[in-house]
Formats: structure tokens, sequence, C-alpha cells
């Protein structure tokens, strides 16, 4: 199995980054038996890193998955300073290399957006860099998209960018501007770096989603 790690963030908190993650876990988890979700940031309740470590098959304790949780709803920054706590790049880092000696894929879970603050000295842009890892972009498809999706490919860091893949997620009941989103987005950064997630059951469960062809074919092409 080839070794790599996705970094799953977005242009907002709210979009579907923990949908993504946790089909990306999933069908990675199911197809090489060497993949696990982590969601090393939470703040606010740690709901996600729950979601990540089943989608995973609970390979990894929930601490494994969420070592730093903050109680308040805020960025993971500002959460940390009301409890008296500073949380630093370095730390992050070797908490993901360590579980990556222990399995070839991983997937990340960013916090709220590419630049979202998550510690004293870095956002997930900074961890992307650290981390090379590929970045997938979560961007709700609605009218608004294509600028929030070039302020995201923009700030990338540019040795990361080339291989970075959006993904459109679906509203229920799509318009005129999701419709055209997916082409124009096309069109800018290629065929391959962009694709669509239709909308799924609410609340949605893994295993029947995967077997959808839509949501099948989105998954594949970004792994
Ligand atoms: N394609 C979709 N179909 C159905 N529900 C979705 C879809 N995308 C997102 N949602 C719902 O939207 C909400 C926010 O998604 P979530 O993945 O938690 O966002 P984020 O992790 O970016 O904060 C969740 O309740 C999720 O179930
Ligand atoms: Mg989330």
């Amino acid at each position: 199995v080839k070794r790599a790690i996705y970094f799953v963030t977005g242009t907002n908190t709210g979009v579907g980054k923990t949908v993504v993650t946790c089909l990306l876990a999933r069908h990675l988890h199911d197809q090489t038996g060497s993949a696990v979700a982590l969601k090393p940031l939470c703040s606010g309740g740690r709901e996600d890193a729950k979601l990540a470590r089943a989608a995973s098959g609970k390979t990894l304790t929930l601490d494994e998955t969420n070592p730093w949780h903050f109680r308040l709803p805020l960025s993971p920054l500002l959460a940390a300073r009301r409890e008296r706590r500073k949380l630093l790049l370095t730390q992050v880092v070797s908490h993901i290399r360590k579980i990556h000696k222990r399995f070839s894929i991983l997937i990340v879970e960013g916090a709220g957006g590419l630049l979202s603050p998550m510690g004293e000295d870095f956002d997930s842009r900074d961890l992307i860099r650290k981390l090379h890892a590929k970045p997938i972009i979560v961007c709700a498809d609605q009218l608004g998209a294509i600028n929030q999706v070039r302020l995201v490919m923009n700030a990338l860091p540019k040795e990361t960018s080339g291989r970075a893949k959006i993904v459109l997620m679906s509203p229920k009941r799509p318009d005129l501007a999701s419709r055209s989103n997916r082409l124009l987005l096309q069109e800018m950064f290629g065929m391959n770096q962009v694709h669509v997630l239709p909308w799924l059951n609410d609340p949605y469960e893994l295993d029947g989603c995967l077997k959808r062809a839509a949501v099948r074919r989105t998954i594949d092409s970004l792994i």
C-alpha cells in the first residue's frame, strides 16, 4: 500500500469535512487494512473524532484519534487560550508522524477552514506543509463557491497545490450555481482536481453511501 497523508480542509467550518473524512477513512480502511482517520484538534465537543474513529473500524482509541480537545466552540487557538493551554505545531506533527509509523494511510481532518488558527504558531496550511500531505478542499456547492475555492487554492503551500483535490458538496436541492460551479472550477484547476459529492441521506450511513456509484466515483477520484 502506498504511504500517504490526506489532509481534509475546507473553505469554512460546517462544509462537510467530517463527511468526506469518514467516507475516505471507511473506504481506505476496507481496501487497505492500513488506513485510519485522525482529528487531532477538537473544540466544542469531540463528535468529529468519534465519527472519524468509528469510520476507521475503531482501530485507534479516542485519545489517539484526538489528543487535543478544548471545551469552547471557538477556533482551537482561542478555545485553548480560554483554558490557559498552549499548543505548538511540533507537538501535533510528532503525534501524526507517530501514528503514521503504524498505518500506511492517514486521513487527517483539520479544524475550521484552511487558515483558521489551530495553535500558537500554526494553522492547517502549516500542517499540510510540514507533513507533505495531499490537501482535499471541501466546499459547499453554492453561489460563492468559486471565490472561496480560489482563495483557498491560492493560500495553499505552492508545492502542494498542484496535487490538491477540490470536493464540491451538493446541496439537497441543486440550483443554477451548483450546476455550473464544477465546470468553471474544472476549467480553472483541471478535470482531475474537481469532484462533486452528491447529497446524502440525513442521517447518512457510510457503507450504504459507498455503494452509490456517484459517491464511490468521487471518493476513488480523491485517492
Ligand atoms: N453531502 C451531504 N449530504 C448530507 N449531509 C451533508 C452533506 N455534507 C454535509 N452534510 C451535513 O452537514 C453538516 C456539516 O458537515 P460536517 O462534515 O460536520 O462539516 P465540517 O466537518 O466541515 O464542519 C453535517 O450535519 C453533515 O451531516
Ligand atoms: Mg468536522
